[in-house]
């Protein structure tokens, strides 16, 4: 019989993970509290609010701006920018959905452009050509936790005055340079969907240090509304992207324990680079060295079927989940998406831009193309567990390396 689990054998790892979401007694507490009160909507509550200024406080930012979701988060950014019918905005073409589709939103042209092929993260010498006089933003994703290169993304952005957005869904606590993300540029965004590092199942935030642009986040995200004002004036065009009172009490609860969580994280993601980094055929995305601290979303590495018998990297993840590993395929290149190859995003644009060619189109990616068919991804949870976990890991690794032929 095989020794591997997915062919009839045993499971490499037994003990189980941490179960995510975490929660304990206090999650129950401050939903009994918010229940009994009967205020359960933002806008006369405490809870979301207390929340934001919590969350802005522990990044290091004036302002912070409860939203529905991380997509959310992003449309409103860009609302709250001034984007508009015309604009581009520059993002890399390694993310989810949502960095882009958030431009298309606001009738805007994503620009697509390649990433690092150590980080993952957006490529600052492609993102500065791709600039043009259109440009008016740049989102650049903490992939995986794993900061962009703020210092020279930083500099381009102010050099051609367009404004730095963070698209900080994987980043929760992640540091360059020893400070927080989310204020190198104008904001940063968050997502809180239930894998996320801190959750209450959806949720968003906007942080910022710039009062002009938390006047227009705030407003677009409440109907147009402006402080003080009267309830039915409505100065902006808005929408309802409120944070209900429900998710703000539970994120309070999971921000308390962040901390502590990013550090156990990060400490064991730096284990597992050093017994995966043994192993042929598996490389861990870089750690660089002006990240201070990795949030750690997701441990990603790169992995080459030449030293797995040729096995594709679907099989190679059916079998690790099969040892109790979980671990899970990366995004698809953007470029490659239905709705930029069957032309549906025009209709979000309009004049020149609908029918324009988008380089994007014709353009090679080869980065991209790698990162999205041969890395990996370990989600989260798994990093919670403790050293003997990520002994397991590797040893899972070794297992399906020394069996790949098997798996053919
Ligand atoms: C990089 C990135 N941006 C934005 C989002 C959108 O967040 P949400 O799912 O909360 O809308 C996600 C969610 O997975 C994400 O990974």
């Amino acid at each position: 019989m095989s020794e591997l689990a997915l062919l009839g054998g045993k499971k490499a790892k037994n003990k189980t993970f941490p179960l995510w979401p975490h929660y304990d007694n206090q999650e129950v507490q401050a939903l009994k509290e918010v229940l009994e009160s009967r205020v359960w909507w933002r806008t006369p509550g405490t809870k979301t609010l207390e929340f934001e200024q919590a969350f802005a406080q522990f990044h290091g930012a004036r302002h912070g701006i409860a939203v529905t979701n991380g997509t959310a988060a992003l449309e409103v950014t860009m609302a709250a920018l001034g984007v508009a019918a015309g604009d581009e905005v520059i993002v890399p073409n390694f993310t989810f959905v949502a960095t882009a589709s958030a431009v298309l939103f606001v009738n805007a042209l994503p620009v697509l452009v390649d990433v690092d092929p150590e980080t993952y993260c957006i490529d600052p010498d492609l993102a500065e050509a791709a600039i043009t006089p259109r440009t008016k933003a740049m989102i650049a994703v903490h992939m995986g936790g794993h900061p962009a290169n703020l210092d020279r993304l930083k500099k381009i952005c102010t050099r051609h005055k367009i404004a730095l957005i963070e698209d900080s869904s994987h980043a929760h606590a992640s540091e360059w340079r020893g400070q927080r993300i989310g204020t190198f540029g104008t904001a940063g965004t968050f997502s809180f969907q239930s894998s996320k590092l801190i959750t209450a199942g959806e949720g968003g935030m906007i942080i910022s240090n710039s009062n002009k642009f938390e006047v227009h986040a705030r407003s677009v995200h409440d109907c147009g509304r402006m402080p003080g004002k009267w309830f039915y004036s409505h100065f902006i065009y808005g929408s309802n992207y409120r944070l209900s009172e429900w998710q703000g009490a539970v994120l309070n609860v999971q921000l308390s324990r962040l901390d502590e969580q990013t550090k156990t994280r990060h400490q064991n993601a730096r284990l597992l680079d050093r017994l995966l980094s043994e192993i042929p055929g598996i490389t861990p995305q870089k750690l660089d060295e002006r990240c201070t601290r990795n949030g750690q979303y997701a441990y990603i590495f790169h992995f080459n079927k030449k030293k797995f018998a040729g096995i594709s990297t679907d099989r190679f993840i059916e079998a690790m989940n099969a040892e109790g590993i979980p671990n899970q395929a990366s995004y698809p290149p953007l470029h490659a998406l239905d709705m930029f190859r069957n032309g549906k995003y025009r209709k979000r644009l309009s004049g020149k831009q609908a029918t324009g060619k988008h380089a994007f189109l014709k353009q090679k990616f080869p980065v991209t193309e790698k990162a999205a068919w041969e890395t990996v991804w370990i989600p989260q949870p798994a990093l919670l567990g403790d050293e003997e976990d990520m002994h397991e890991i590797a040893a899972a690794f070794r297992k399906i390396q020394r069996n790949a032929k098997e798996l053919r």
